[in-house]
Formats: C-alpha cells, sequence, structure tokens
C-alpha cells in the first residue's frame, strides 16, 4: 500500500508513521511521499532525512479547489491509496475528499466530537474537563469530522496548562495514529482480496 502524509508544520506524526513503516510494525507498505502546504514546515527536513520524497504545495493567494487538485494529482501520480493528514491544518475541498473515498484519516488532539478546531487544549482546561485525549477518524468536509476509528484518553490534570496537556497527549497520538493506519490497512488488504475472490468467481460464470 502506497501512504501519502500531508502536513504543515512539525510532523511528529508524520515522523511516527515513516518509522513504523520504515521497521515494519506497519507491514507491506511504503510511504510514497509526504506534502506540505507551506515551505517553511519542519516536518519537511525530518522526512528527508528519512529518506522520504517530500513536495511543497503552497497554498497561498490560491483557492482551495486549485490547490487541492495539484495534491491530488501529485498523490495518484505516486499510486497513493491511503491518505494521512498528519497536523494539516487545511480543510479538504469536496473534489478532494471523493478522489480518496474512506482513505483519508485524520489525527486531531481531543476526544471528538468534542472540541474540533483551534485551541483545543486550552478550551479543554478553560471547560474544568476531566479527561481529554485524540481522535483518528475518516475525513469529510467537514472540520475535524467524520466517522471515528479510533479514541485514546488521558487524564487533564489540575495544575496543567496547554502545554502539558498538549505533551501527554502528543505522546498518546503517535502510537494512536500507527495502531490506526494498521487497522485500516487491514481492512483495505481483506476488501481487495474479497474483491479479487468476486473478480474470480464472475470470470469463471
Ligand atoms: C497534532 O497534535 C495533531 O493532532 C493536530 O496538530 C498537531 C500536529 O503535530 N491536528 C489538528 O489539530 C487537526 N485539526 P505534528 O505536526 O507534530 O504531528
Amino acid at each position: 500500500m502506497e501512504i501519502g502524509i500531508l502536513i504543515s508544520g512539525r510532523g511528529s506524526n508524520m515522523v511516527a508513521l515513516v518509522d513504523a513503516v520504515a521497521s515494519g510494525e506497519i507491514p507491506a507498505s511504503e510511504v510514497a511521499v509526504v506534502i506540505s502546504d507551506k515551505a517553511d514546515a519542519a516536518g519537511l527536513a525530518k522526512a528527508e532525512e528519512r529518506g522520504v520524497e517530500t513536495l511543497v504545495i503552497e497554498r497561498k493567494g490560491r483557492k482551495r479547489e486549485e490547490h487541492d487538485a495539484e495534491i491530488v494529482a501529485a498523490l495518484k501520480d505516486r499510486g497513493v491509496e491511503i491518505v494521512c493528514l498528519a497536523g494539516y491544518m487545511r480543510l479538504l475541498s469536496p473534489m478532494f475528499v471523493r478522489a480518496f473515498p474512506d482513505r483519508i484519516i485524520n489525527i486531531h488532539p481531543s476526544l471528538l466530537p468534542a472540541y474540533p478546531g483551534l485551541n483545543v487544549h486550552e478550551r479543554v482546561i478553560a471547560a474544568g474537563e476531566k479527561r481529554s485525549g485524540c481522535t483518528v477518524h475518516y475525513v469529510d468536509e467537514l472540520l475535524d469530522h467524520g466517522e471515528v476509528i479510533l479514541q485514546r484518553e488521558v487524564p487533564v490534570l489540575p495544575d496543567d496548562t496547554p502545554e502539558t496537556l498538549s505533551a501527554r497527549i502528543l505522546e498518546q497520538e503517535h502510537g494512536a495514529y500507527v495502531e490506526a493506519v494498521k487497522k485500516i490497512l487491514t481492512r483495505e488488504r481483506a476488501r481487495s482480496e474479497q474483491r479479487e475472490i468476486e473478480y474470480g468467481f464472475s470470470a469463471r460464470h
């Protein structure tokens, strides 16, 4: 399975996925490309150090559809089947979502559907929540929205700052994202085996 990863910044979730593919923890897969919508994303150098192709497709001053069309073309050119958003901070257009049905996933640092969007940890602490966490989910056209694949919870401690809470959740994010990708790759392989069985059956009858 060819995986494409989209980033906008630090890229620690991207690194977790790239390393899990390289070690075989995510089996029989390859990270075909890491694409950033920002030229100064720190994650780009981390992907290059790991020998992964990187591309910058800047969003600045462009319409969403036009920007997305260029990203979709780059992913398709490389045979990408699964798209992982890893701190990619732009909503996808309907065209992008339709180009990879059920094959785009995202990670978000809250227990969705609670706290989509930005400044999550500030809002969680201000609301006096006792628990928070992260969610890996399928992507649709809405912000941080779509069927949940898995979640991991952490406690919110009385003296937490947005930074300490963010760090506790990020530690869980990396493992959660690897686990979610393994889960959907298993499902995709089962689907493609099923299609082969059905194709073989219809070819014989
Ligand atoms: C992560 O915490 C991720 O969950 C969040 O951005 C951070 C990216 O960090 N994503 C969102 O908020 C999506 N709405 P990273 O670049 O180190 O992976």
